[in-house]
């Protein structure tokens, strides 16, 4: 059986690091937790969960871009280029790509390499003819990858509008790294537009509650990580719609006086009070554009739906 090839996590993703972040995050006197620690295993399969419900449009959106116009994606990115996919989670948006790109080598870079080490090996014996490399990988902070990953042609894959979980100069930090990792090839990024608040609560509120599920989930990684003691039933999932910022933004709200404690550390939260976990950007198509300027790129091509919620762009 044809294996992937796996770069480990260890090498790249220094757990102390992420325990200093964790611990700096919650003494802060706005508490946040950013939010890739929510993609562990089950954070990843409840994401995945979370994008076949019926009110959470982007991804069904954006697949329906992908398949209107896959021969005018191909064109653009050209035939067998490797394809980066940059939080490649359960790999379905690239696999959705890969009979029109017909990629010559697949690398899927995840936080969550367990995940990762679950998904790809029945893709690659699906398409044995492609190499599939599989790194966990935090690049929030830093995009390095092993320079035998990106060569001439190479094109990166940053689906999903997961650059709208960045803030806007963190967003342009990634893209200008992008950029000057291209040795020739392009970004094809998907990116979801402002829209009706009522489309966005449902969303990112769903009655399944499957998005609080996503967000409490937080609670029990940092646990793991951090040794602490949150207790999930102390708080719920809540969302507020920042319009100046042009975000939706999750929180985790405490349902009573509560005390967590880690290490040396204590933190206590009042009744009411918030953790940040997350903030999903929306944008116009003049603001990614010159988002996407202002990193270094300069010539793009866009695919948009009927009901112009999402767009999908080649960035050169
Ligand atoms: C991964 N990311 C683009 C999702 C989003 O829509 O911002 C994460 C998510 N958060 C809540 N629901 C989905």
């Amino acid at each position: 059986m044809l294996e992937p090839t796996y770069i480990t996590e260890t090498q790249f993703i220094n757990p102390l690091d992420l325990s200093r972040e964790l611990k700096e995050g919650l003494l802060s006197e706005f508490a946040f937790i950013s939010p890739k620690f929510l993609y562990d295993n089950l954070g990843s399969h409840l994401f995945t969960a979370i994008t076949l419900l019926p009110e959470y449009y982007p991804t069904k959106t954006e697949k329906s871009i992908f398949e209107s116009n896959k021969l005018e994606i191909a064109a653009a990115l050209g035939l067998n280029n490797g394809l980066i996919d940059l939080g490649a989670g359960n790999c379905q948006k690239a696999e959705s790509l890969f009979t029109a790109l017909r990629p010559a080598s697949y690398t899927a870079i995840d936080f969550s390499l367990d995940y990762l080490k679950e998904i790809l090996p029945q893709l690659q014996n699906k398409y044995p003819e492609i190499a599939m490399f599989g790194i966990g990988l935090d690049f929030s902070k830093n995009l390095q990858l092993p320079t035998s990953v990106v060569s001439s042609g190479h094109n990166f894959f940053y689906p999903g509008s997961s650059i709208g979980n960045f803030n806007i100069d963190e967003a342009k930090h990634l893209l200008k790294q992008i950029k000057s990792a291209l040795k020739g090839g392009g970004l094809l990024i998907g990116v979801d537009l402002m829209k009706e608040d009522r489309i966005l609560l449902d969303a990112y509120d769903d009655p399944l509650k499957l998005t609080a599920a996503f967000n409490l989930n937080i609670l029990r990684v940092v646990n793991t990580l951090i040794h602490s003691n949150f207790d999930v039933s102390h708080f719920k999932h809540s969302i507020k719609i920042n319009h100046p910022l042009q975000r939706v933004e999750l929180y985790l709200e405490a349902l009573r006086d509560t005390t967590v404690t880690f290490g040396d550390n204590v933190r206590s939260f009042k009744y009411g009070e918030l953790i940040h976990t997350e903030n999903s950007h929306k944008y116009t198509h003049e603001s990614i554009k010159s988002l996407l300027s202002s990193a270094g790129f300069e010539s793009f091509t866009t695919w948009t739906d009927s009901k112009n919620y999402f767009a999908l762009i080649y960035a050169r």
